[in-house]
C-alpha cells in the first residue's frame, strides 16, 4: 500500500504582535480575564494577505523537504478566511511558487481545515491520483473580527504553516482519522456579513458580526474531541500511552487541558502555542507541528495525536506516525515584506474602517435572521 509521508514543513508568522494590554485599549477586558479563561497572553496581525502568508510557508516547506515547486501534483488550501471567492487561493499559491502542473483546491471546515486538507492529500496520494502535495493551514482573520465585540476580538489571531506530503512505501503520516460534524451546534458560531447570502441584502462587504456562544462551543468542543481522540486510537489499535506528543487545535488552554487529560494522555506531552498566538483557526494545528519540530520535540518514528474542532461545527482527531528525519533537507530566503506599521495601528485601522461599513449598512446584518433557518 502506497502511503503519505509527511516530509517538509515550514512556517510563516506576521511580526506584529497584540498583547492583552493593546486589547485593553478599546475593549473593555483585561489581561488577568483573557490569561485565566484561555491562556492566551498575544497573537499576532498579519499586514499582508493570507495567500501571501501562504506563498511564503509553501516555499519554506518545499525546501525543507527538498522538493521542487514543478514537481507538486496538489495544492490544498485549508482556510475559512480566503482573498477571494473566485479565483480560488489554492490557484493564487500555485502561480506564487511556480507549480505549474499542481491541482489546487481550497477547503474550508473552519479550524479544521487543515486536518480536514491534510486527510484529502493522503486519500488522493494512497489511491494514486498525485504523488507529491503541498496542505497550506492559513488564517487572516483580522480583517473579518468583530473587533467592537470582546467576547470574540480577543480570543483570535492570524497565522499560517504549511506541510509537504509525499508518497512513501514505509507506514508514514497520517495511520487513521476520526472526521465529523456537530450540524446541530452549527448556529453557535457564525460570521455575519461574508458570503452570497448576504449580497443584495443591504449590506456593505466588510461589515461582520459574530454568533458566539462561548460555553456551548467549548462543551461541544470537549467532548468531540475527546470522542474523537479515542475513536482514531480505536480504529489504528493505540492506547493514549503509545502517544508521544499531541499537537491540537489552540483555542483555548484550558479546553486542551480537559481534552487531553480525558484521552489519557498528560499534559507534558501536549505542544503548546495559545499563549502566544492565540486561536489561529485553520494556522494553529500546522504551526504548533512546525514549532514542535523546531524545538526537537518530534522524534524519528514519533506517534503523533491531533484533535481539532470548529465552526460547523467541525471535528477530528489524526493519528500521524512520523518518519526518520526531523531535521530540514534545506531553507529559503523567501520572507514576508516588511512591516512598519505596530498591531494596534492595523487593528485601528480595520476598526475605522468598520465603523465606516456600518454607518453604511445600518442595521442590515442584525435584521438578517433568515440565516438561521440555514
Ligand atoms: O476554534 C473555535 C472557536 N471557539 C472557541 O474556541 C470558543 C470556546 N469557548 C471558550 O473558549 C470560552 O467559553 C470563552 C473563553 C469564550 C469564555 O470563557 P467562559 O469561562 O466560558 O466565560 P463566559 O462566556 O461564561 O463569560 C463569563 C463572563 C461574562 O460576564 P458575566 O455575564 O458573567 O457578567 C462575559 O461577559 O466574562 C465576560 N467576558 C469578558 N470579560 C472580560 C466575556 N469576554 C470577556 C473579555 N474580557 N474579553
Amino acid at each position: 500500500m502506497t502511503h503519505a509521508a509527511i516530509t517538509g514543513w515550514g512556517k510563516c508568522m506576521p511580526p506584529a504582535t497584540l498583547t492583552n494590554a493593546d486589547l485593553s485599549t478599546f475593549l473593555d477586558t483585561n489581561d488577568e480575564w483573557i490569561v485565566s479563561r484561555t491562556g492566551m497572553k498575544e497573537r499576532r496581525v498579519s499586514h499582508v494577505t493570507a495567500s501571501e502568508m501562504a506563498t511564503i510557508a509553501a516555499k519554506r516547506a518545499l525546501a525543507c523537504a527538498g522538493l521542487d515547486a514543478k514537481d507538486v501534483d496538489l495544492i490544498v488550501y485549508g482556510s475559512c478566511s480566503n482573498d477571494e471567492q473566485v479565483p480560488n487561493s489554492a490557484s493564487g499559491v500555485q502561480a506564487a511558487i511556480g507549480a505549474t502542473k499542481a491541482a489546487s483546491i481550497d477547503l474550508n471546515t473552519a479550524c479544521t481545515s487543515f486536518l480536514y486538507s491534510l486527510s484529502t492529500a493522503t486519500a488522493m496520494i494512497r489511491t494514486g491520483v498525485v504523488k507529491n502535495a503541498v496542505v497550506i493551514g492559513v488564517e487572516w482573520i483580522s480583517p473579518f473580527m468583530d473587533w467592537e465585540n470582546r467576547n470574540v476580538a480577543v480570543l483570535f489571531g492570524d497565522g499560517c504553516a504549511a506541510v509537504v506530503v509525499q508518497a512513501s512505501d514505509k507506514q508514514e503520516g497520517v495511520l487513521g482519522e476520526q472526521l465529523g460534524c456537530l450540524a446541530d451546534a452549527r448556529q453557535t458560531l457564525r460570521v455575519r456579513g461574508m458570503g452570497t447570502a448576504y449580497v443584495n441584502r443591504g449590506i456593505t462587504m466588510g461589515d461582520t458580526e459574530w454568533d458566539f456562544d462561548g460555553p456551548e462551543i467549548f462543551k461541544r468542543a470537549v467532548t468531540g474531541m475527546v470522542q474523537a481522540s479515542h475513536a482514531v486510537m480505536a480504529k489504528c489499535g493505540v492506547t493514549a500511552d503509545d502517544i508521544d506528543l499531541v499537537v491540537p487545535h489552540q483555542a483555548n488552554l484550558r479546553i486542551i487541558e480537559a481534552v487531553v487529560t480525558r484521552s489519557g494522555v498528560p499534559m507534558d506531552k501536549v505542544m503548546l502555542t495559545v499563549e502566544r498566538y492565540g486561536n489561529m483557526s485553520a494556522a494553529t494545528v500546522p504551526v504548533a507541528l512546525a514549532e514542535a519540530l523546531e524545538e526537537g520535540r518530534v522524534k524519528p518514528g514519533a506517534l503523533i495525536l491531533m484533535p481539532a474542532f470548529g465552526a460547523g461545527l467541525t471535528v477530528c482527531a489524526h493519528l500521524v506516525r512520523w518518519g526518520d528525519r526531523v531535521t530540514p533537507l534545506g531553507t529559503t530566503d523567501a520572507d514576508l515584506p516588511a512591516n512598519k506599521k505596530t498591531a494596534l495601528d492595523i487593528i485601528n485601522g480595520i476598526r475605522s474602517g468598520k465603523t465606516n461599513a456600518k454607518e453604511r449598512s445600518g442595521e442590515g446584518l442584525r435584521n438578517l435572521r433568515f440565516i438561521e433557518a440555514l
